[in-house]
C-alpha cells in the first residue's frame, strides 16, 4: 500500500503542504453549500444520473460530500485517507455508479469550483491544489471500483464463499 501512496504522490506531485491545504479549505468553505446545491441540480437534470439519486437523502449526501472534500484538504495523504476514499468508491460500486459517471460528477464539481473562482479571484491561487486533490480522489475511486469488480468476478472468491 505504501508503494501505491508514493506512486500517487509522485504522479500528482503531492507534497502535502498542510498549511496551503488548510488555507484552500478555508477559502472554499463559504461556497461549498452552494456548490453542492448546484451539483445535485445539475445531476438531476440528466435522467441517467437522476435515477441514482434518492431525493429524500440529498441533504444527507450533500453533507457527506462536503465532509469528504474537507477530509481531502485537511488530512495527510496517507493510507488512512486512501482507505477513506476507497470506502466511498465501494459505496458507489454497490450502487453501480461506474467510473465514467463518477468522472462526470468530478467534472461537474471542478466546473462549479472554477465558476466560483471567477466570482472571487482570491480563490485562484488555491484552484490548482483543490482540483488536484479532487483528481487524485477520482483516480483512487476508479482504481478501487475496478478492484471491487475483479474481486466480485473472481472464481476464487466464489470458492471461498461456498466453503
Ligand atoms: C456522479 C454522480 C454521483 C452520484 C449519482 C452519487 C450518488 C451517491 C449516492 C446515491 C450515495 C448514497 C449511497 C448509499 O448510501 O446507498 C452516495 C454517497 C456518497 N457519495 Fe456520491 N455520487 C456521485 C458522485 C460523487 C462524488 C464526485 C463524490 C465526491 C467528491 C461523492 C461522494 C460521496 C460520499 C462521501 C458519499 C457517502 C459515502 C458513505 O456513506 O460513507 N459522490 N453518492
Amino acid at each position: 500500500m505504501q508503494n501505491k501512496i508514493e506512486l500517487i504522490k509522485e504522479i500528482y506531485k503531492i507534497d502535502d503542504n498542510t498549511e496551503k491545504k488548510q488555507e484552500a479549505l478555508e477559502k472554499i468553505k463559504p461556497y461549498v453549500n452552494d456548490i453542492m446545491d448546484r451539483f445535485y441540480e445539475k445531476l438531476l437534470q440528466k435522467d441517467e444520473f437522476a435515477v441514482f439519486i434518492p431525493l429524500d437523502r440529498i441533504e444527507e449526501l450533500k453533507q457527506k460530500q462536503i465532509k469528504f472534500v474537507a477530509s481531502l484538504l485537511s488530512e495527510p495523504f496517507d493510507t488512512d485517507l486512501y482507505n477513506k476514499i476507497a470506502k466511498v468508491a465501494i459505496v458507489h460500486y454497490h450502487i453501480k455508479l461506474d467510473p465514467l459517471y463518477m468522472a462526470y460528477g468530478y467534472h461537474i464539481l471542478s466546473e462549479l469550483i472554477l465558476e466560483k473562482s471567477k466570482q472571487d479571484m482570491t480563490l485562484l491561487p488555491y484552484l490548482k491544489l483543490i482540483i488536484k486533490y479532487l483528481k487524485v480522489s477520482e483516480a483512487i475511486m476508479s482504481e478501487e471500483y475496478f478492484a471491487q469488480q475483479i474481486l466480485a468476478e473472481s472464481p476464487y472468491k466464489k470458492v471461498t464463499e461456498k466453503q
